[in-house]
């Protein structure tokens, strides 16, 4: 007897959104499984970086791209190094490529319709999960905040780990992300027409999860 398919969370939306945490959170509550696909294209950038190759050549990515694929048992995704900021700016150039893309996409997918049999689905967060990765998800959402707002946190973030960096570096820092982000060709973040937008500008993390956990429950039926 073929059991029907696991549903799917899709959560899209910019840098410092907190969909991660959300992803995560909402994953915990409701045993979901989750992956957090921009750690995928943060290990690119860190592998272009510690190889020595050059973040500008495109072969130099693509051939990145393959190695962590290939290596994607035995490598350490939780290496704090993987959220510095440079990593996330380095993540960004390399998935702005096509052949990046494509090397990374059927992992997700296979991630998304295979959890894992004692998980109730699966969450995927990124850029374009309710778009390319995952277009007929049971549930999308794309969570958002000013840009200020999303710069507050970073800082806050980075502060906490001991970094010194000044506001205006990491709004301006964000601005090029998220720039470099919408306008690639391939895959660019942007809201699907069938997403849920969650504006937490105004919310707490907590608040934030009360409100995904409410439109969970009541679209999936849990
Ligand atoms: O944590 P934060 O939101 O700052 O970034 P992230 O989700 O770790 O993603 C890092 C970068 O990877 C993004 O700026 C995107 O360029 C890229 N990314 C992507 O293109 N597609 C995804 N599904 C996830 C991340």
């Amino acid at each position: 007897m073929t059991l029907p398919p696991k549903p799917i969370i899709a959560i899209d939306g910019p840098a410092a959104s907190g969909k991660g945490s959300l992803a995560r959170q909402l994953a915990e509550q409701l045993n979901f499984a989750y992956m957090d696909t921009g750690i995928l294209y943060r290990g690119v950038g860190l592998e272009v970086i510690n190889a020595d190759l050059d973040l500008n050549n495109h072969d130099d990515c693509i051939k990145a791209a393959k190695t962590l694929l290939k290596n994607i048992q035995s490598t350490t995704l939780n290496n704090p190094r993987l959220r510095d900021d440079d990593i996330g700016q380095a993540a960004s150039i390399v998935a702005a490529i096509p052949e990046v893309r494509d090397t990374l996409n059927d992992l997700q997918r296979n991630f998304a319709k295979n959890p894992g049999e004692s998980t109730n689905g699966a969450i995927l967060d990124g850029r374009d999960i309710g778009t390319i990765i995952c277009p007929d998800a049971d549930l999308k959402l794309f969570v958002t905040a000013k840009i200020e707002i999303r710069a507050q946190r970073r800082l806050k973030d980075l502060q906490s780990k001991g970094i010194t960096v000044k506001y205006d570096t990491v709004l301006d820092n964000m601005r090029t992300r998220d720039s470099r982000d919408a306008q690639r060709k391939d895959a660019p973040l942007t809201r699907a027409k069938d997403a849920i937008i969650i504006d937490n500008s105004d919310l707490s993390a907590e608040e934030t999860l009360e409100m995904a956990l409410k439109i969970t429950k009541e679209r999936l039926n849990l």
